[in-house]
């Protein structure tokens, strides 16, 4: 007989507040024990959308997996009512990325680039990804022996490797730069900019990203290359091509999802190997052991930390019933640390036998369609790193950037020798 427990479990609402992820290892520790005692537990908090979390690996494998009950919707990005609020008002409309948008026409959508982020056809950007790693890494050189690794190295490469797959210019990064900090950064204090007109904030970026991709668009149309802008830009849905709106979130989709979660996890997995010299000493003598040592760096960071979803019927989801129309919270970083998967969860292992496990990128229909490139980035950057150091270690604090949807490691300090 399903159980249905509908008293809020306050524990649940690091899941949904930006300063928690500040300090993981506090957040791990809540969480862990609420998954250990309710892994689809009840959470009820002023200004939001009343939810399940959902926090075993079996959970978010079921949510994720039966795509046909649970429903990604125009709210997929967990966020408070005030937000939807304030667009609404404004006369914005709701975004319409991949995230947002189910069923055939997320397939349909999906298709346009799909082919483009297939593992051949991501092998063929590992000579770019190795270019942009070498220069990026040569500025251990200049920096002369101490760095900030996340903002020095991690974020300007990841943001040169997606701006090389849409085949944008350099002089247009800071300008990327803006759009994810601006989008996902929102809860940290560092990310926020200038606040006193918050109307002019919104409205003026979205404009202003209008404006750019709708000129990128005209620019692929009238001379098409071999990049992805182009086949965003000419991309057709039952032969026609995309609606105005769906191309343009369909840009920001790859943009913002391309790059702060792929520096997240390199800076956070280069945290970790810091705290563990064994094994980054083993990770240098060794470097086939980079492959598996990116998966547990993905699932240790896990940089996406959850989705909304939207049960279409009424469901029993590990014992618990869940009713049509109530909402689920996938939590990637509590599956990935779920013991009866994952044993020792929160040690950080590079040889961990089952570190393919991870949720991180999600499962189903949805899943990240970035995966490919992620990973190949997070191993060049890692691999080429170790090659070049002979000793390095933390030169301070690292920090968590303090934001709920999209997370990690903001600064590492380090100091190095090189060889
Ligand atoms: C470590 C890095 C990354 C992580 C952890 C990550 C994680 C995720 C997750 C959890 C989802 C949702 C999956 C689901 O709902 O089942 C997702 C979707 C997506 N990701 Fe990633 N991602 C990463 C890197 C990237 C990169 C590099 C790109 C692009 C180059 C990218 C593009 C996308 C897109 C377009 C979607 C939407 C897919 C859809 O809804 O059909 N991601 N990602």
């Amino acid at each position: 007989m399903p159980t249905e427990a509908r008293t809020s479990d306050q524990r649940g609402l690091v899941l949904i507040t930006p300063e928690a992820f500040a300090d993981m290892d506090h957040w791990h520790s809540t969480i862990g024990e609420l998954r250990r005692e309710a892994p689809v537990a009840w959470v009820e908090a002023d200004g939001w959308p009343s939810f399940w979390a959902v926090t075993s690996h079996e959970g978010v494998f079921e949510v994720s997996r039966r795509s046909d009950v649970f429903f990604n919707t125009e709210r997929s990005a967990p966020g408070p009512d005030f937000n939807y609020d304030m667009m609404a008002a404004m006369g914005i409309d709701p975004p319409r990325t991949l995230v947002h948008i189910h069923g055939d026409i997320h397939q349909k959508y999906r298709n346009v680039t799909n082919d483009w982020f297939k593992p051949a056809a991501v092998r063929g950007l590992q000579e770019s990804i190795d270019t942009i790693a070498d220069e990026y890494l040569d500025r251990l050189v200049e920096l002369g022996g101490t760095c900030d690794f996340a903002t020095d190295i991690a974020v300007p490469f990841t943001i040169r490797v997606i701006m090389g797959i849409f085949g944008v210019p350099r002089e247009d990064e800071a300008f990327m730069l803006e759009l994810t900090q601006g989008l996902f950064g929102a809860g940290d204090p560092e990310y926020l900019g200038d606040l006193t007109d918050p109307f002019e904030l919104v409205t003026g970026t979205i404009r202003r990203f209008e404006t750019y991709f709708d000129e990128l668009t005209e620019a692929r149309r009238a001379r098409p290359t071999n990049d992805l802008a182009t086949v965003i830009a000419n991309g057709m849905v039952d032969g026609k091509p995309l609606g105005e709106i769906e191309r343009l979130w369909y840009y920001i989709i790859v943009a913002t999802a391309g790059h702060d979660t792929t520096s997240f996890s390199a800076s956070g997995g280069l945290e970790q190997l810091l705290r563990h010299p064994d094994q980054l000493r083993a990770l240098q003598e060794d470097p086939s052991l980079i492959v598996n040592a990116t998966e547990e760096i993905i699932r240790w960071t896990s940089p996406v930390r959850s989705f909304f979803r939207w049960a279409q019927e009424d469901f029993e989801l590990c014992g618990v019933k869940i009713s049509k129309g109530d909402v689920v919270l996938t939590s990637y970083p509590a599956a990935n640390r779920d013991e009866t998967v994952f044993p020792n969860p929160d040690e950080f292992d590079i040889r961990r036998p089952e570190a393919n496990k991870l949720l991180s990128f999600g499962l189903g229909m949805h899943y990240c369609l970035g995966s490919q490139v992620a990973r190949r980035e997070v191993q060049t950057l890692v691999r080429k790193l170790l090659e070049r150091v002979d000793t390095i270690e933390l030169n301070g604090r690292a920090e968590w950037t303090a934001t709920h949807f999209v997370s990690g490691v903001k600064h590492l300090p380090i100091r190095y020798t090189l060889k």
